[in-house]
């Protein structure tokens, strides 16, 4: 309760962002957050204690993210940005056409499907990409949906990477058997067209691997990870609206929740994304 009284401006009514992920994936999508709106205050919550999200149901992963958002708005988020594919591509669209009516209407969540769809047909020469993202998110087929709608002449493949995130979430990626998972399913995308020139990491969790996907596939195939692009998309949102803009608190502070525990968490951020933090547990069921 304390990190809520810190983190809103009760008396201006003013609110930091949110930023949801099952786990440590959104780590990626915030560090770039802070760089682009580094003024702009942000609470991370981490679901660490019920990742992966990847293979859980739909209506399982709509609950919980329903959840998530429901408890960054109590603790004073005007907007939430779920940093998580698997959420964006099962929940998204329910919460902002059903449930954001009931709980407060003034209130926004956004994903990170769109900002990538929106200009990964521009990084392709051969106009053939490569998807990898878990199996909730492919089989969601948003990234197919999504794409034809901006670059209907993309040629899309995706490969549904189970067991990525548990490594990830687990510390074991960068392991002989975890390099083993990860080139399997890098050379089974691979696989379907010798055109693929670009790689889109439509998970938030992927970019703590990039480095090794860049060492494993030819050359001229880019790995593109998404939080520069959510980061830039949202830095355009807040000029479009300023009314959302306005309701936001500027005073450069960050505060990191997680359903785990919290020295793991901590642990976990340093060594993954390099991020120096100090969570708190937050029991959301
Ligand atoms: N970072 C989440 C994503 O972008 C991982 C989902 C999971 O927990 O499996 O999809």
């Amino acid at each position: 309760m304390i990190a809520f009284f810190c983190s809103f401006d009760f008396m201006n009514n003013l609110g930091p962002i949110g930023v949801f992920d099952s786990g440590y994936g959104g780590l990626t999508v915030l560090k770039e957050l802070k760089k682009h709106l580094p003024n702009h205050d942000f609470i991370y919550f981490g679901d660490n204690a019920r990742a992966p999200y990847g293979t859980r149901s739909f209506d399982i992963v709509y609950e919980y993210t329903l959840e998530a958002v429901q408890e960054l708005f109590q603790r004073g988020c005007p907007l939430v940005i779920l940093a998580c594919n698997t959420a964006s591509a099962k929940a998204l669209r329910s919460i902002q056409q059903n449930d954001l009516e009931k709980i407060d209407p003034t209130k926004r969540v956004l994903g990170v499907i769109r900002p990538s769809t929106e200009l990964i047909g521009f990084k392709s020469t051969t106009k053939t990409i490569g998807i990898l993202a878990t199996e909730g998110t492919v089989k969601s087929e948003s990234y197919l949906i999504e794409i034809q709608k901006y670059a209907n002449d993309i040629r899309v493949f995706q490969q549904a990477c189970p067991m990525w995130v548990p490594l990830i979430e687990n510390g074991e990626h960068l392991s002989k058997a975890g390099k083993k998972f990860i080139r399997k399913d890098v050379k089974k995308l691979m696989k379907n067209s010798e055109d693929i020139d670009t790689i889109l990491l439509a998970c938030t969790h992927y970019p703590v691997v990039a480095s090794y996907i860049e060492s494993i596939v030819p050359k001229q195939v880019k790995v593109i990870s998404q939080g520069e692009i959510v980061a830039k998309s949202l830095v355009d949102y807040l000029a479009r609206h300023p009314e959302m803009e306005q309701r936001l608190l500027k005073t450069g502070k960050v505060d990191y929740f997680t359903s785990g525990d919290p020295a793991s968490f901590d642990q976990k951020a340093q060594e993954l994304v390099n991020l120096v933090v100090q969570s708190k547990k937050l029991k959301i069921h």
